[in-house]
């Protein structure tokens, strides 16, 4: 295990991910955990993720010292270095020297940590305030113009340096990351889909024994995937439940039915609820009151059909890394956590399976592709909980939701033939319940107005709008115009993520 302090922004996520890419296990925690804590784990390292404060600055945010005194390879970027240095001794103060964005890093160590990378390379540099000489235990492995102290090192098990080795733009950041991890800390690199699939399958069958598990299959990526390695652990043994609200997208029912019961052979019970649903939301408007709703007749009829299974023991949930990663703001001192909101009750009494709580998205996208699961179900857009349903804005009822269906499947559709559907997280349509004055054949028409929204992001949390080629939206919204019946005009959502969430309601 590599253990990755968190300091706060996007670094430690994107750091953990690169180590995962070199195929070794690594934990995210808090940057206030103690050594003692860090020491449970048996890390081989500990990188110091960088963070966007400075030591100077009053509530900086402070690691356990002892880190830096334990001989654990530890690699401190940026905020971290600042840290290090500071506990060695070194006066920090407010230069206002600081260097951002791309530079060259000139190598003044082309060993250890700068193995086989000579010369200068383009870094991403991110120094803070730094001290003006160096506390005699380190020395200086790279420069830049700006930086004295770009990379450090005490010759021994500590290194900093104040430029970003996650990040794309960095030349060589894979190497220099790897340099660490395989020369520096000895780690073995044997952390691949493969594996994880046979631990996993193993430890549920451990787990579960003879007894019986459920699982709530939405057709997801995380749930789906869930399911299928239970499946392969228990077989039988594992009953899903797919509950189609009618607020799905279109053909999604019909493919989670096929992939689950006819490819993978596994007990399904699929049951056909929209009336139910659409009868609770008849004359709903408001957004809060219809996400609760549907979470509420979810649970119903889950509860029902799993009662008419005998005893259950295990609940099978698709939760993820980023769900239970307590996310850090230093800023605010506050740690909140996240909890997978899968739509079930807590207070069932069912243990836990949770195969993929340890995994990020692309890690779980990859472990089923490896199952054998459709790319189509695989690198499906996300898609809400209460569905369809908080893209008909106001009233839901089945008219709308039909032209919302139509509408979004040309997106997609469009979206797919250009070639960009990977490149987005979400690209969908919503219903805004206008209607306005169009011409259709020299006829008046009085009908819907459709909303298409692309959004480009890395974890939901910000997104931006996709500048989508104007050629593409044409197509989209001439199709909409012409083949769904009762909408007669397009417009594209050009907000991001703030001011605007993703979905609409
Ligand atoms: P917002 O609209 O808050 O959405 O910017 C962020 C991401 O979460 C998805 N989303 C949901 N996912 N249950 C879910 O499982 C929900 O109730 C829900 N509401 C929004 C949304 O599609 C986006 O990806």
């Amino acid at each position: 295990t590599v253990i990755i302090l968190d300091f706060g922004g996007k670094y430690a996520q994107m750091v953990a991910r690169r180590v995962r890419e070199a195929q070794v296990y690594c934990e995210l925690l808090p940057y206030s955990t103690s050594l003692e804590k860090i020491l449970e784990k048996q890390p081989k390292a500990i990188i110091l993720a960088g963070g966007p404060m400075s030591v100077y600055s009053e509530n900086a945010p402070f690691c356990d010292e002892n880190i830096f005194r334990s001989d654990i390879p530890v690699l401190a970027i940026g905020y971290g270095m600042q840290l290090m240095l500071k506990t060695f001794g070194a006066k920090i103060e407010a230069s206002g020297s600081w260097e951002s964005g791309v530079s060259e890093l000139i190598i003044d160590m082309p060993k250890g940590l700068f193995q086989g990378i000579d010369g200068k390379i383009t870094v991403v540099m991110d120094s803070g305030d730094l001290p003006s000489s160096l506390p005699e235990e380190f020395e200086v492995l790279a420069h830049t113009k700006k930086t004295q102290f770009a990379a450090i090192g005490n010759g021994k098990n500590l290194y900093g340096i104040q430029f970003h080795p996650e990040e794309s733009l960095t030349q060589c950041g894979r190497e220099i990351l790897n340099n660490f991890l395989f020369g520096i800390a000895k780690c073995s690199g044997t952390w691949s889909t493969k594996a994880f699939i046979e631990e996993q399958v193993n430890l549920i069958k451990e787990k579960v024994g003879d007894k019986k598990a459920i699982c709530a299959l939405s057709g997801g990526i995380d749930s789906s995937v869930s399911a299928v390695l239970v499946h392969k652990a228990i077989g039988d043994n594992l009953t899903c439940i797919f509950v189609d609200h009618g607020l799905m997208r279109k053909n999604e029912p019909e493919q989670v039915i096929k992939t689950f019961r006819d490819k993978f052979h596994m007990n399904l019970i699929a049951i056909n609820a929209s009336k139910r649903f659409l009868d609770k939301l008849k004359g709903v408007t408001d957004p809060e009151m219809k996400r609760k709703i549907v979470g509420e007749e979810f649970i119903r009829v889950f509860e029902e059909e799993a009662s008419k299974l005998g005893k259950i023991d295990f609940l099978v949930q698709g939760t993820i890394y980023p769900d239970i990663i307590e996310s850090v703001n230093p800023i605010a001192g506050a740690v909140k956590s996240h909890h997978n909101v899968g739509g079930l009750p807590e207070n069932v009494n069912f243990e836990l399976i949770e195969p993929l709580k340890e995994l990020f998205k692309d890690e779980v996208r990859k472990i089923g592709l490896e199952l054998g699961i459709p790319e189509e179900i695989v690198y499906r857009h996300p898609f809400p909980g209460p569905g369809l349903g908080v893209r008909v804005l106001g009233e839901v009822t089945e008219e709308k939701l039909n032209i919302v269906r139509e509408a979004d499947f040309i997106v997609t559709d469009e979206i797919k033939k250009a070639g960009l559907y990977r490149e987005l997280w979400q690209a969908f349509a919503i219903l805004p319940n206008i209607q306005s004055v169009g011409v259709t054949a020299d006829k008046r028409t009085y009908k819907h107005t459709i909303a298409v929204r692309a959004i480009i992001s890395e974890d939901a949390m910000t997104a931006e709008w996709a500048k989508l080629p104007h050629d593409l939206l044409d197509r989209i919204s001439k199709r909409i115009t012409s083949e769904v019946e009762d909408a007669n005009r397009v417009v594209y959502d050009i907000t991001s993520k703030p001011p605007a969430t993703i979905e609409w309601e």
